[in-house]
């Protein structure tokens, strides 16, 4: 059955008369009419603190976006992907990323049942990363691991990338973590040249184990090893673990059973890094830093599911996420943590969102009339201050700003700490007040009335970085929800991958290769543009 478009709804037409210029006041004036904003508009969840005061919104219209909320039956769409029903519709599967860390109802039972599974691979994960970080583990010559390189893209990549890069205090001394993405060759070689083969456990992580990325860099790596450790490819295999779906497949690249990993197709690639994906994370910061890690995302979507909408983190960055979208025509969100640990979190939260909510049919393959996914970008502070907020400031778009910063960072020191939040807070103020008033240049006024979110962690420990990612996973879920999408599937990156096929070796389908694509291919391979021309 087609499911309502949110524009059908009573609250649709609301908020567009509220968008109207000059019905919400700026944000300082609703702060002087109100004392006790910056409390009403904070919220914390464990050691996640939320101040969403700093938006153009007032009682009237978070009143309208809570009643589309109910109107678009959110309650019932996040009580079904908790319960397991089938809500990624094109691919006819659950999404049970919460049952990995135990946030799912359908996560419990006895042998053969979802939850015995999920068990089985953690336990796995728990003994595999503790013989890793114990030296119980051995390479194929007898040498303990030094370096972990974990091969993958996209969402079986950037997870365990962010989540390592954010615990760096927590990794274990002597053990480096290295991913590989790309197919950069340049990159792979410098990566291969600094490594020691015989300390090397390779990580080959792919659900679909079908990536041509991954698969020609698994290989590539392969014979690095088995020519440096001078032994055959077979032997070598013995450095390598597969994390996937496909078992047949890793089993015919060659790994053993034993040191193959299942997760299953119900994981999202996005959402994969609480399964067996996250094997990189367990063994650089330890098991019980990823049970932690796990922790503190059920801590979150047990906030989710039992906390009032009014009252509910992800569903009000949501709510202001489609405030923003569809009725103030903002088409990007920033993120910019003050923390460089917490760099590599842009670039996860941009695929999670982007994946998530690039989709222009609804959840029943209708187009749609109204817009739907932003793009999301930024980068650490202080440094995006010296680029890209000049655009923020007094740019012609309005560009909403996610600030993240930890109070506490024992890592650092106080004068450094104190510079780093002082320097966020001033954006967030800046934003907000802007600068205007006669004596002012043009040139030196800012609008001002530019909203942001400041999400303040205690610290970046594995428990609340654990909660920070299953806020935003919650916060796309709604989203989607609230436009009535599919944030689980992809289909969109799949003609992509057919060309590059037909390109490089004439398989997969016959694809579509147009006159430019057909001249720069003879470009590429006579190695000059003159070339062509004699
Ligand atoms: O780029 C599309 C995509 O399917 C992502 O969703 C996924 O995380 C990535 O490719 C890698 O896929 P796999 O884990 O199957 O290698």
């Amino acid at each position: 059955m087609a499911r309502r478009s949110p524009t059908q709804t009573p609250s649709w037409a609301k908020l567009h008369n509220l968008a109207q210029p000059g019905a919400v006041p700026p944000m300082p004036a609703l702060f002087a009419a109100d004392a006790s904003r910056a409390e009403r508009y904070s919220l914390q969840v464990g050691e996640l603190f939320l101040d969403y005061s700093k938006n153009r919104v007032d009682g009237r219209v978070f009143a309208a976006l809570l009643a589309l909320a109910e109107e678009m039956d959110l309650a019932g769409r996040r009580d079904a992907m908790f319960a397991g029903d089938n809500v990624n519709v094109s691919e006819s599967r659950p999404a049970l990323h919460v049952a990995l860390r135990g946030g799912s109802g359908v996560d419990g039972g006895g042998p053969g049942s979802l939850g015995a599974g999920i068990q089985a691979q953690l336990a796995r994960v728990r003994e595999f990363s503790e013989a890793v970080r114990g030296g119980g583990y051995r390479g194929v010559t007898g040498r303990p691991v030094t370096d972990v390189v974990n091969i993958g893209i996209g969402g079986s990549d950037m997870g365990p990338r962010m989540v390592c890069s954010a615990l760096r205090e927590y990794g274990q001394p002597g053990i480096r973590c290295h991913f590989v993405a790309n197919v950069d060759g340049a990159e792979i070689n410098r990566l291969l040249e600094g490594l020691d083969p015989h300390g090397t456990l390779v990580i080959v992580s792919s659900k679909s184990f079908t990536t041509h990325e991954t698969l020609l860099n698994a290989g590539t790596v392969l014979a690095w090893l088995a020519r440096s450790l001078g032994v055959p490819r077979e032997q070598a295999l013995g450095q390598f673990v597969g994390i996937t779906a496909n078992t047949a497949a890793a089993r015919q690249f060659g790994i053993a059973a034993g040191r193959i990993f299942d997760i299953w197709d119900w994981v999202g690639g996005r959402y994969s890094l609480w399964s067996a994906i996250g094997l990189p994370i367990a063994i650089y910061v330890g098991f019980e830093g990823f049970a932690a890690l796990l922790a503190g995302a059920r801590e979150m979507d047990r906030h989710f599911v039992e906390a009032p909408m009014a009252a509910n983190m992800p569903v009000i960055l949501a709510l202001l996420g489609i405030w923003y979208r569809n009725f103030l025509g903002a088409s990007s969100q920033a993120v910019v943590p003050y923390c460089e640990r917490l760099g590599n979190l842009v670039g996860h939260l941009q695929q999670l969102d982007m994946e998530s909510c690039g989709k222009s049919v609804s959840i029943s393959g209708e187009p749609l009339d109204y817009p739907t996914g932003s793009v999301i970008w930024g980068q650490t502070g202080t440094n995006g201050q010296h680029s890209f907020f000049q655009l923020i400031h007094q740019g012609t778009d309005l560009i909403p700003v996610d600030f993240i910063a930890a109070i506490n960072d024992p890592a650092s020191d106080p004068r450094h700490h104190d510079a780093l939040l002082a320097h966020m807070l001033a954006q967030g103020a800046a934003l907000m007040h802007g600068r205007s008033g006669e004596q002012v240049p043009a040139s030196r006024r800012h609008p001002g009335n530019r909203p942001s979110n400041t999400l303040l962690l205690s610290e970046l420990s594995p428990h609340n970085l654990g909660a920070l990612i299953a806020l935003y996973e919650h916060k796309v879920f709604c989203q989607a929800s609230l436009w009535n999408i599919n944030p689980f599937d992809q289909w969109g990156v799949e003609l992509g991958k057919v060309i590059a096929g037909h390109l490089l070796d004439g398989t997969g389908a016959q694809a579509p290769i147009d006159p430019s694509t057909h001249r720069l291919r003879q470009i590429l391979r006579h190695g000059r543009p003159w070339a062509l021309e004699g």
